[in-house]
């Protein structure tokens, strides 16, 4: 399944990278400088190919507003019900996770295992799509959106979802697409390309991850691809946002931070160029005016991930000029008339009641 594994490699290829120096060194030292001109040789012939500026500012252009995993406090994460819901509260864009089955058919999940969204339990990959069938992507769900809930239909069993049958919903309803892809398992890669090519999505949809291998393979598949990069600043040596809980201890936890700052430095210089990347997809914890600018002349869109606070959803949209992704699409609309809704709250500091 998981192609290749950071976790198991990155010890084995710092490993052999050390050895070879050094065999070099004691061998022949001028030999060392023709290791950065064989990087250099190698990133050249290998690198992908960005987009065509149409596809991207096609894409862009009727990019504003995201739902994560469709409408998630609304219906089911990832369900065709939070999709719709979602695109009927003001979004242009969903985003959803895909998964394959035991038998190969790719579906939206977010998770590895069915136990947390579903009713059953066990990974998503020792199921079929008929034993996926039986259970309810809405019994564990919770409804929490906000406001008004008379608007909103009951809550229904709903199955897995296919990958194609929401690609057509959105084809046919006008909305955006990001594909968040967490393995390179060529099945799935084989199965999204087809998608692109089948429903013309160049211009309509992304493919995003936080592996740049992933992004390697969707774009090695088909150049016209459009993909983005998922970041956040210690992804790889801690498990949350907020950098609490780190995934390893001692000396293997130090090798993982300093792979972040790498990650992050590179990131920002020669990653997306060598993956042909188009997007930065970045945490709201890490974004700044500098990185939007920095990335803005390296040629690069930025967008952000999650965004569930009305004023911050104010100052993406108004003034860092940036699509996000959301929890909650029906806030947006007043997010984005934030200054109109402040000014009415400051009136009576200002004008007498008789004014009013
Ligand atoms: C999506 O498109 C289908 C087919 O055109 C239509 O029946 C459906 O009402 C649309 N849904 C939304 C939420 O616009
Ligand atoms: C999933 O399937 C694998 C082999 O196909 C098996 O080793 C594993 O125990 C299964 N896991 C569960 C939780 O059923
Ligand atoms: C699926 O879950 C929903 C929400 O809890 C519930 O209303 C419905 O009865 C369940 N359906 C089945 C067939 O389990």
């Amino acid at each position: 399944m998981a192609g290749f594994s950071l976790e198991e490699s990155a010890p084995k290829i710092l490993g052999v990278s050390i050895a070879v120096i050094a065999a070099i060194y004691v061998i022949y030292p001028p030999g060392l400088l023709l290791i950065p001109l064989s990087l250099f040789i190698f990133a050249y012939t290998t690198k992908n190919e960005k987009c065509s500026s149409t596809d991207v500012e096609t894409f862009f252009s009727g990019f504003k507003i995201g739902g994560h995993r469709g409408a998630p406090k609304s219906f089911p994460e990832n369900s065709m019900a939070g999709f719709a819901q979602a695109k009927a509260d003001g979004a242009d864009l969903i985003e959803f996770d895909v998964a394959l089955t035991k038998d190969g058919k790719a579906v939206l999940m977010h998770d590895d295992d069915l136990d947390r969204t579903t009713d059953m339990t066990g990974p998503i990959r020792n199921k079929t799509r008929a034993e996926l069938d039986r259970c309810n992507i809405s019994a564990t769900f919770i409804r929490t959106a906000p406001g008004d809930q008379s608007r909103l239909a009951a809550v229904v069993r709903e199955r897995v979802p296919d990958m194609e049958d929401v690609v057509r919903w959105a084809v046919e309803n006008n909305t955006r697409m990001l594909f968040d892809v967490k393995d390179s398992d060529n099945e799935l890669v084989d199965q999204i390309s087809n998608l692109f090519s089948k429903y013309n999505l160049y211009d309509k949809a992304i493919v995003c991850s936080f592996f740049p291998w992933v992004v390697y393979r969707i774009k090695r598949g088909d150049q016209k691809i459009l993909t983005g990069l998922t970041w956040r600043l210690k992804f790889w040596s801690y498990h949350d946002i907020e950098n609490i809980r780190p995934r390893y201890f001692g000396f293997k936890q130090m090798l993982f931070e300093i792979i972040d700052v790498a990650h992050v430095w590179l990131l920002k210089r020669v990653t997306p160029w060598y993956l042909g990347a188009d997007l930065l997809l970045t945490n709201n914890l890490d974004i700044s005016q500098a990185l939007i600018l920095d990335q803005k002349r390296r040629g690069m869109r930025v967008a952000v991930w999650t965004v569930n606070d009305m004023a911050e959803m104010h100052w993406m949209l108004k003034t860092l000029h940036i699509p996000i992704l959301t929890d909650y699409p029906e806030l947006t609309k007043q997010a984005a008339h934030l200054e109109e809704l402040q000014k009415i709250d400051y009136m009576p500091m200002h004008k007498s009641h008789s004014d009013l």
